[in-house]
């Protein structure tokens, strides 16, 4: 079967996609529920509309487009990603998995196919742990990992709950509604740039993602005593901030020393009470990120931080608490789907490469509920996260290949 894929018309939403953003180009900023955020609902939703799909939201802001199968009633083929963008990003995380989903369709509607079983794309509500401190927030009610009262009360930073914010946004269904049946995916794809170096490195166009790696994140908090910055002599000091670096490069430090490439940590937030040039610091409240293919490997590096903070609390004399947000557990690839992604390489003569995810992705979720897998495209110099991330139209349309001819072959 040879598909023909829309470059330009693909490539020119895409830019309009990253033209709506509460922060100006290049940068993409779209924050869940936010006004940019909600403009871009409304302009893939119209996509959506335009390319014959049946769509809808559910209760907390998943998008669902339904391009309707000879059968029906058959449980679905699922594929999408994310549009929302951590503060500063780029244009492609999560965005190639949605308009590059839609092209696919779009592609395979052209060519005349008629799928067997219906295909759906979908927006998951967010990927992005910016909101709410949690990655995948929409994935994981969807996957009924959470129970429907739990996520109604998590809060953002103002202390705003994810019930009021989705209900101000129109979001006003019950959430015990938004949990998918075991049955509704036969299968779930997701196309996304890869976030890392090694296809770009190694010259491979697709990578088929075996693993998606474990997440683990914590705040953690550290009360010291607080004083004046001349007044208050050394041997007095129960410095926060002096605490806080120990504690950060004890993170670096023990991720380096499971020698694995596959452990990754990191501190990516720290907030200095009372943050004032003539003060010694009181209270940080620092973030820590750690992930791993091995979830045993990634409980030991957070074990090792717990002695350690126990540690610099006896030498230092302050108080340190932990509040684990989340420790989920890796998610392995469907073997029939790796297979269908590498046959639909090998027909249009791609080289294909097994390989781990290492960033969140809402397929870690949906993995709980239907045989999953990814679809990875190279990304320049591996940046992501950045409004310099790049993926060539190139890339693009390889990866937008490799997704249809999947999809055709799952849905029969
Ligand atoms: C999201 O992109 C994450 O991996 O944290
Ligand atoms: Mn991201
Ligand atoms: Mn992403």
């Amino acid at each position: 079967m040879k598909l023909e894929i829309n470059t330009e018309q693909l490539m020119r939403e895409l830019h309009a996609l990253a033209a709506i953003s509460s922060e100006p180009a290049p940068v993409v900023t779209r924050v869940v529920y936010s006004e940019a955020d909600m403009r871009a609902r409304a302009y893939v939703k119209q996509l959506f509309a335009a390319a014959g799909l049946q769509v809808r939201d559910d209760a907390v802001g998943n998008i669902f487009a339904r391009w309707v199968g000879q059968d029906a009633e058959a449980p679905a083929v699922g594929t999408g990603s994310h549009i929302d963008a951590i503060p500063n990003a780029g244009m492609y995380d999560g965005v190639v998995g949605v308009l590059g989903g839609l092209e696919a369709v779009r592609a395979l509607q052209r060519s005349g196919v008629r799928p067997r079983r219906s295909i759906e794309l979908l927006v998951f509500a967010a990927e992005e742990p910016t909101r709410f401190g949690l990655g995948c927030p929409g994935s994981r009610i969807l996957a009924g990992t959470v129970s429907p009262e739990t996520a109604r009360q998590w809060k953002d930073a103002e202390g705003q709950s994810l019930d009021a914010l989705r209900r101000a946004a129109g979001f006003t269904g019950e959430v015990k509604d938004a949990v998918l049946p075991q049955n509704y995916y036969g299968q779930f794809v997701e196309l996304h740039i890869e976030q890392g170096k090694f296809l770009e490195q190694e010259k491979i166009p697709i990578g088929a993602v075996t693993h998606i790696a474990a997440p683990a994140s914590a705040f953690i908090t550290i009360e010291g005593a607080g004083g004046h910055a001349g007044g208050m002599l050394m041997p007095d000091r129960k410095d926060a901030l002096a605490a806080a670096a120990k504690f950060i490069l004890a993170v670096e430090a023990a991720a380096k020393a499971t020698d694995s490439m596959d452990t990754v940590a990191t501190v990516g937030i720290c907030d200095v009470f009372p943050g004032a040039i003539n003060s010694v610091p009181s209270r940080v409240k620092l973030s820590l990120d750690v992930r791993d293919i091995d979830p045993a490997r990634r409980d030991g590096v957070l074990h090792e931080l717990a002695q350690v903070s126990e540690a610099i609390s006896k030498k230092r004399g302050v108080k340190i608490h932990t509040e684990m947000l989340n420790a989920d557990a890796p998610a392995a690839s469907d073997g029939a789907i790796l297979r269908a992604i590498e046959a639909a390489c090998q027909e249009n003569g791609l080289q294909c490469r097994r390989m781990v995810a290492r960033a969140y992705h809402d397929s870690l979720f949906m993995a709980r509920i239907a045989p999953m897998a990814m679809i990875f495209i190279p990304c320049r110099d591996g940046v992501s996260h950045r409004p310099d991330e790049f993926a060539s139209p190139e890339e693009i349309t390889r990866g937008v290949q490799v997704l249809a001819h999947t999809l055709a072959s799952l849905a029969g």
